[in-house]
C-alpha cells in the first residue's frame, strides 16, 4: 500500500496518511541550524551539533514513538484537533504532509477550518520559521483557541536525559510580551539562549511543562488546552516550555497567518546582559522583525527554493524513467546534502548524542556532495584531515561543534586513511582546484603539525604500506569499512563495545577489502602525484600498488570468489573453507571495482558468485551463509541474528560496489538491477513492508535469512545516499569528472535507447544526449562536442561559460 505520492514538479513527497508504517521524517536547515520534523509534526531541533547545542527535547525509544515536537492545537468549541493529526489523533476532515527540500507543510481540516503549518529554516538562520495558516471554509464565524507548544532542552542532550538530579532545578525562562525566552545556564557559562516568538499579541502563555500538560496528562490532552486558557506560568526549574495561547475569529472565507520563530542566540560576552538578570534580547528581536509578515516569510521560502533550484541543476537527468528521474535529480540528491550535514548524528535512528562525524562516512559522503557546494566540500576535507595523525591513522569521528578528533572512539580502523584520497580526488575533479593539496593543515588538530595536504594524503597512502600483515596484505585493526568485523577484538564482556574496547595484542588479521580498497584510491594517488608533477613519489606509489595485486593474486582469490580477510590465527575469513560466511560483498565489490580479474575472468567470476549467493529478491546481502552462532574470533557481526545489519543484512551501502563493479565489466542490465532494487522510489508500493520512508535511502534492508525480508530501518543517515547517487550517475549513466574533462562512459541495460543528462561542469553547462540505437549495455562508439566529432569520449573542458551539446552514440 501506499501512504501517499510523489509531486516532482513541486519537488515534494505528499503523505496522505498519517498513520505511516514508521515516522516519515524530513530534514528543515542547510547550514548550522537544523530540524528534524515528522509528518505528524514531531521532532527536535538543534545548533550545530545535535548532543550539545539541542534545543528542543525529544525522546528516543518512546511509547507511542515520535511523541514531542513541534505541535498546535486548534479548540474549536469542544473540539481539539492539530493539523498535523498527533498529538490528540482526532479524526481529521483531510489531512497531508508535503515534505519538500528542506521544508515541511502539514495541513489539516476539521469542521470547515483548514490549518497549514509551513516549517522551515530560511538560509543564513539560526532560527526555524513556522506559519500557520487558518482558513475558515465553511459559511460561519468561527471563534478559534491556538495554542503552540515546544518543549525545551537543556542543550546537552545527554546531560539533559541522564542528569535529573541538578537538571530539575536549573531552568530558567523570561517572558517579553509575545517572546518565550530560554535562558538555562546562560548566567554562568553558556553565552547563548533560545526563545520562541509570535508575530502578533498573545492571550496568555505557559513555559512550566506540569502546568501546561498537568502532571498525570500527555502531550494528547493537555490541561490547559483541554481548560481552553492558559495559565501563565514562569518556569522555575524542572522542565520549561514554551506555549503562546491566541484567540482568533474567522469570518466565513476568511484567512489568517500567524508567524512563530523558535530561534538560536549568541551574545559577546559584555553584551550578555540588558539589566541585572535580564538577558540582552537585540539579536532576537532582529531575527523576529526578519520574518514578521507572510510577505517576508515568502521571500524568505522563495530564497531557499531557489537555492534548492540551483543546487539541483547541477545533474539533471531525462529518462524514460520517472522513478529514476526523481531519485537522481532530486531525493538522492537531497539525501545527499542531508548526509553531507549530519554525517551519522540524529535521525530516527541515530540519537544525536551518540555519534558525531566520522571520518570515513564523512569522506564517503563528499561524493554525492562535491558537485552541490564545492566550496562547503573543501572545507570539510580539511576539517577531517585536520583528525589524521602523523601516521595517517586517524580519529574515527569527530564533534562538528568543536572540530576535534573524539577521544572516546579512538582509532585503528585501518580502512580510515584512504577515504580521504577518495574525497579529495572526487573534489579536485569536481573543480579543477589543485590548490587544495597546498593547504597548510594540522594533525591531530595540533596547529604544529601542521602540513601540506598533500602530505596528509601521502600519509593516508604509507599507513597501509606500513602496515601489512603475513600475507603482505593490509592489517585490518580495530575493523575496516564492516566496523563489525572485529577480527582482533575477543570480547565476551557484553558491557564492553566492540568498536572501542582494547584489542587482543599479537593478531595479525588482515582485510582483503582493504587491499582492494588500496588498488583503487592508490592508482587514484598516483594518477594524482603524475598531475602535479611528481612522478618520481607515482613510480614508488605504482610498485606498492603492483605488490597488493600480487598479494591479492597469490593470498585473496578463494577460486570462486575474493576472501574477505584473515583472521588473528592466520585462517581465512569468507572462503569456501568456512562453514557460515563463505562469501562476503565488500572484497567482490572493492576487487572488482579495483578492476582486479578483470581481465582474466575472476572479476566476471566473483560478480557470478554474488549473484548466487548473496542476492535476493530485495538487493544484496553482506555475507553468505549468515552466521549463527557467535564467533568470539569475528566480534559483532555475530552478534546479530541471521539477516540482520552487518550479519546477511542488505546494507545498502555496499550494494552500489557490486553495481559499479559489474559496469566495470560491461554488464548494465545487472548494475541496473541491482540498482532499482534498493531504490526508494522503487519501493513506494510495498510501503507496508518496507516502512521506511519512499524517498530516501535506510542504512539496512532485512536480507534473506531475517524474519522478515525486505524490512528497511536505518533511514536517512548512512553512505548509501553518496555510493548510490555515485553508481548511478557516474557508472551506470556514466558521466564521469575528470581532470581534464567529463568522461562519459554508460554502462545501462541494453533495452534503453538512451536518455538525456544536463551537467553543469566548471563553469559550462553540457547538455548530453546518449543514444543507444545498437541496444548495447556500454561502448562509446562517436562522441560530438557541439556538432563536431571527438576522438574519444572524453569532453574537453571548454570553460567558456557557455552551453554546450554533446552526442554520445553507442555501439
Ligand atoms: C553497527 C554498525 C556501526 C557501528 C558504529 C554497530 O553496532 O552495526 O553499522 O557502524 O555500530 O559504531
Ligand atoms: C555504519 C557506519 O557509519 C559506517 O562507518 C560503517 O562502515 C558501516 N556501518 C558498516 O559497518
Amino acid at each position: 500500500m501506499k501512504y501517499g505520492h510523489f509531486d516532482d514538479a513541486a519537488r515534494e513527497y505528499v503523505i496522505t496518511e498519517p498513520k505511516t508504517p514508521y515516522p516519515w521524517i524530513n530534514y528543515l536547515g542547510n547550514h548550522d541550524f537544523f530540524t528534524l520534523i515528522s509528518n505528524t509534526s514531531g521532532g527536535y531541533t538543534f545548533y550545530k551539533d545535535a548532543k550539545f547545542r539541542r534545543l528542543t527535547r525529544y525522546r528516543y525509544n518512546n511509547v507511542p514513538i515520535d511523541n514531542g515536537g513541534k505541535y498546535f492545537y486548534i479548540k474549536d468549541g469542544d473540539t481539539i484537533w492539530n493539523p498535523g493529526w498527533k498529538p490528540v489523533k482526532t479524526k481529521l476532515d483531510s489531512y497531508s504532509c508535503r515534505h519538500g527540500m528542506s521544508y515541511t507543510i502539514v495541513r489539516g481540516e476539521k469542521n470547515s477550518i483548514s490549518a497549514e503549518a509551513l516549517y522551515f529554516v530560511p538560509l543564513h538562520c539560526r532560527g526555524e520559521v513556522q506559519r500557520v495558516r487558518l482558513k475558515n471554509t465553511g459559511s460561519v464565524k468561527k471563534s478559534l483557541k491556538l495554542f503552540s507548544f515546544i518543549e525545551w532542552c537543556l542543550w546537552n542532550a545527554e546531560d539533559d536525559m541522564t542528569n535529573f538530579q541538578r537538571n530539575f532545578s536549573t531552568g530558567e525562562v523570561e517572558v517579553k510580551d509575545s517572546v518565550i525566552f530560554h535562558k538555562t545556564e546562560y548566567k554562568e557559562r553558556r553565552n547563548h539562549f533560545a526563545f520562541y516568538s509570535v508575530n502578533t499579541p498573545i492571550k496568555g502563555f505557559d513555559t512550566d511543562r506540569e502546568a501546561f500538560i498537568g502532571l498525570y496528562n500527555g502531550f494528547e490532552n493537555p490541561d490547559v488546552v483541554s481548560d481552553g486558557k492558559s495559565k501563565n506560568t514562569i518556569a522555575h526549574g524542572w522542565s520549561p516550555v514554551a506555549s503562546h495561547y491566541l484567540e482568533i475569529e474567522l469570518n466565513p472565507g476568511e484567512e489568517k497567518d500567524l508567524i512563530f520563530v523558535l530561534g538560536y542566540i549568541e551574545n559577546e560576552d559584555d553584551k550578555k546582559w540588558e539589566s541585572k538578570g535580564v538577558i540582552n534580547k537585540e539579536k532576537a528581536y532582529q531575527m523576529i522583525s526578519d520574518f514578521d509578515s507572510s510577505e517576508k516569510v515568502d521571500r524568505a521560502l522563495a530564497e531557499l527554493r531557489s537555492y534548492w533550484d540551483e543546487l539541483l541543476s547541477k545533474y539533471v537527468l531525462s529518462s524514460a524513467d520517472k522513478k529514476l528521474d526523481r531519485m537522481v535529480n532530486i531525493w538522492n540528491q537531497y539525501q545527499c546534502m542531508v548526509t553531507f550535514n549530519m554525517s551519522r548524528s540524529a535521525s530516527y535512528f541515530e540519537s544525536g548524542i551518540g555519534r558525531g562525524m566520522g571520518f570515513r562516512d564523512s569522506n564517503q559522503d563528499l561524493i554525492g556532495f562535491v558537485h552541490q557546494v564545492p566550496d562547503r566540500a573543501k572545507e570539510r576535507i580539511l576539517d577531517i584531515a585536520a583528525t589524521q595523525f602523523e601516521n595517517g591513522s586517524a580519529y574515527h569521528q569527530y564533534q562538528p561543534l568543536t572540530k576535534r578528533g573524539n577521544d572516546a572512539i579512538g582509532g585503528n580502523f585501518n580502512d580510515d586513511p584512504l577515504w580521504l584520497i577518495l574525497s579529495t580526488t572526487a573534489y579536485i575533479k569536481e573543480t579543477g582546484d589543485f590548490s587544495i593539496l597546498d593547504e597548510m593543515v594540522p594533525f591531530d588538530n595540533d596547529e604544529s603539525k601542521a602540513k601540506s595536504h598533500f602530505e596528509h594524503l601521502e600519509a593516508s597512502f604509507y599507513h597501509i604500506v606500513n602496515n601489512l600483515g603475513p600475507h603482505n596484505l593490509p592489517l585490518i585493526g580495530r575493523a575496516d569499512w564492516n566496523d563489525c568485523l572485529n577480527l582482533n577484538c575477543f570480547s565476551s564482556n557484553p558491557n564492553e563495545s566492540f568498536q572501542t574496547t582494547e584489542n587482543k595484542k599479537g593478531g595479525t588479521a588482515e582485510s582483503v577489502m582493504i587491499a582492494g580498497l588500496f588498488v583503487l584510491y592508490g592508482n587514484e594517488f598516483v594518477t594524482l602525484c603524475e598531475k602535479i608533477g611528481k612522478s618520481d613519489e607515482a613510480k614508488t606509489a605504482q610498485k606498492h600498488i603492483n605488490d597488493m595485486i600480487e598479494a591479492i593474486n597469490q593470498h585473496g582469490w578463494d577460486g570462486n570468489w575474493f576472501v574477505r580477510a584473515y583472521d588473528f590465527f592466520g585462517k581465512k575469513v569468507g572462503s569456501d573453507e568456512n562453514e557460515e560466511g563463505k562469501i562476503f560483498i565488500e572484497s567482490q565489490g572493492f576487487c572488482t571495482m579495483a578492476g582486479i580479474g578483470a581481465e582474466d575472468g575472476r572479476a566476471k567470476q566473483a560478480l557470478d558468485s554474488v549473484k548466487e549467493r548473496l542476492d535476493c529478491e530485495y538487493g544484496i546481502v553482506l555475507n553468505n551463509p549468515a552466521f549463527t552462532k557467535y564467533y568470539i574470533e569475528y566480534g559483532e557481526i555475530s552478534t546479530y541474528p541471521a539477516g540482520y545489519k552487518e550479519n546477511a543484512g542488505i546494507f545498502c551501502h555496499n550494494n552500489p560496489w557490486i553495481m559499479i563493479g559489474e559496469t566495470i565489466i560491461g554488464r548494465g542490465d545487472e548494475a541496473f538491477n541491482y540498482y532499482k532494487k534498493i531504490a526508494p522510489s522503487y519501493l513506494e508500493d510495498i510501503s507496508d513492508l518496507h516502512r521506511t520512508e519512499p524517498y530516501v535511502y535506510a542504512q539496512m534492508i532485512a536480507g534473506k535469512d531475517a524474519f522478515k525480508p525486505g524490512e528497511a530501518k536505518n533511514s536517512w543517515l548512512t553512505g548509501t545516499a553518496a555510493w548510490n547517487y555515485y553508481a548511478i550517475t557516474q557508472y551506470i549513466l556514466g558521466i564521469q569528472p575528470d581532470y581534464d574533462g567529463l568522461v562519459i562512459e554508460p554502462c545501462i541495460p541494453k533495452k534503453w535507447d538512451g536518455f538525456k543528462i544536463t551537467r553543469k561542469f566548471r563553469g559550462d553547462t553540457y547538455h548530453i544526449t546518449v543514444k543507444n540505437p545498437a541496444h548495447v549495455s556500454k561502448g562509446v562508439k562517436t562522441t560530438e562536442l557541439d556538432g563536431n566529432a571527438l576522438a574519444s569520449n572524453k569532453i574537453p573542458i571548454v570553460e567558456d561559460g557557455r552551453e554546450h551539446e554533446v552526442t554520445i552514440v553507442l555501439g
